[in-house]
């Protein structure tokens, strides 16, 4: 959680020339050389066609927290793909443009840039996705979300670097507010209500009065959000530093519920992130914290949520497998057991599901047990494959299949170390 903001810290004041801030020594000293004469370069072929470029939205936010951000989105007043398909031939980015949407994003080796032409946004039902239609840039910014992401940044030569701040986001960042531009933002989009709790937590900012009064009002609109979209959400939430703090908010908030009526934020939820933190890597969090979530689920409700927030079939089934894993923990919970047992017991698991019974288990005796089975147990193999039992004279078909399976139970248990171990118990084993 970041503490104790302070707007432009450790990059100098912004020049404030006749009541406009302008931040062009800023820019200078926030993003890489590379990125910046890019940046010039672009807003440079723009300018021949007449056309001008701003940065925009969360990048202009953390700019002027000094927070980094190389997420970079660009406003064009003109025909962005165009012009990302120009820069495209000169550099060496690799383009992927949405015509439909007059979007465009080029891909550099270290960094990405979206581009987008200035839209104008019109709802024709709560949570449909808006109409767009070419628009100027006070358009494209009313349409946004809160009053701190609606900011951008003149790349043009003529006023490069001024804040075009139509919505007084940066008194919102001075005075750590979340702000909806207007009434009917959260019911127009309700992810929205998901978004805005994520910043405010993250950011340590708090939701301004009215966006307060407004969010509660209009949590039953995110019934009109489709499963995809509120499951995207969770997961923006799930790659942030601390999203157990953002879930327990959206627990007091309400929120939750209207997800689904078993959710939960609690003290166990703030542990158990935790601890999950330290032991998996970045990009495998978001699936194991799914799982945690549904930590506390019946049958009914892992059902409902999956459906409500269409899992994708890999992860549903690890989401599955952690419930029915729950229910049968006592009988791992027990010493001494032979590895053989610990794996027949594990083997039908996906190793997901079995960390986050590992994580939500306190008992060390579990812990070990499925320790022994994720570094070691699932990985062993016999040596003695199937080819090698016939050269021995098994015949292929059921008994060779029991043979294999004593093989692989008497390796478990290291009943038989070398591969001559195996062929003893092999022989051993064939009918006469
Ligand atoms: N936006 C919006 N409403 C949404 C989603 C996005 O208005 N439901 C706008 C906001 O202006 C936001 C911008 O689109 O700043 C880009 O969206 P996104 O990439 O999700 O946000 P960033 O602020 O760039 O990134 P982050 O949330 O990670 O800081």
């Amino acid at each position: 959680m970041v503490m104790g903001i302070t707007l432009y810290d450790g990059k100098g004041s912004a020049d404030i020339i006749t009541g406009v801030m302008n931040l062009g020594r800023q820019i200078e000293q926030y993003l890489p050389q590379q990125v910046l004469e890019l940046v010039r370069d672009i807003s440079g072929q723009a300018a021949k066609q007449k056309q001008r470029v701003y940065l925009v939205g969360g990048a202009v936010r953390d700019l002027l927290l000094g927070y980094p951000n190389f997420d970079l989105d660009l406003v064009v007043e003109g025909d962005a793909v165009r012009l990302a398909e120009q820069v495209a031939e000169t550099g060496q980015a690799k383009l992927l443009a949405h015509h439909r949407f007059g979007t465009a994003k080029l891909r550099y080796e270290n960094f990405t840039l979206d581009l987008a032409t200035a839209r104008k946004e019109t709802y024709a039902r709560p949570g449909a996705l808006p109409a767009v239609t070419p628009g100027t840039l006070k358009d494209d910014l009313i349409r946004r979300d809160f009053s701190i992401n609606a900011m951008a940044i003149s790349l043009a030569a003529n006023d490069y670097g001024e804040l075009v701040d139509p919505y007084q986001g940066e008194s919102d960042l001075e005075r750590r507010l979340i702000r909806i531009l207007h009434p009917e933002s959260f019911s127009d989009d309700a992810t929205r209500i998901l978004r805005a709790v994520r910043y405010e937590q993250r950011l340590c900012f708090e939701l301004e009065a009215q966006t307060d009064e407004l969010l509660k009002r209009d949590i039953p609109m995110l019934d009109t959000i489709s499963g995809d979209r509120i499951r995207h959400e969770l997961e923006l939430i799930f790659k942030e530093k601390q999203p157990e703090f953002i879930i327990n908010r959206l627990a007091e908030l309400k929120v939750l519920p209207r997800i689904s009526l078993f959710l939960k934020g609690d003290g166990w939820i703030v542990e158990k992130f935790d601890k999950a933190r330290r032991l998996k890597k970045p990009t495998q969090l978001p699936s194991l914290y799914f799982c945690l979530l549904i930590y506390s689920f019946g049958e009914t409700g892992i059902e409902q949520f999956l459906a409500r927030l269409n899992i994708p079939a890999k992860l549903s089934r690890a989401m599955r497998d952690t419930l029915r894993l729950k229910t049968r923990l006592p009988l791992l919970d027990k010493s001494p057991l032979k590895p053989s047992e610990i794996y027949y017991l594990l083997r039908e698991y996906e190793p997901l599901a079995i960390q986050a019974n590992a994580i939500a288990s306190d008992s060390s005796i579990v812990h070990r047990h499925f320790r022994l089975y994720l570094t070691k147990l699932r990985y062993l193999r016999t040596s003695l494959d199937g080819e090698e039992l016939k050269r021995l004279g098994i015949s292929a078909g059921p008994e060779m299949g029991k043979i294999l399976q004593i093989l692989h139970k008497a390796k478990l248990d290291g009943e038989v170390k070398t591969k001559a171990d195996e062929k003893k118990l092999a022989l051993s084993l064939k009918s006469a």
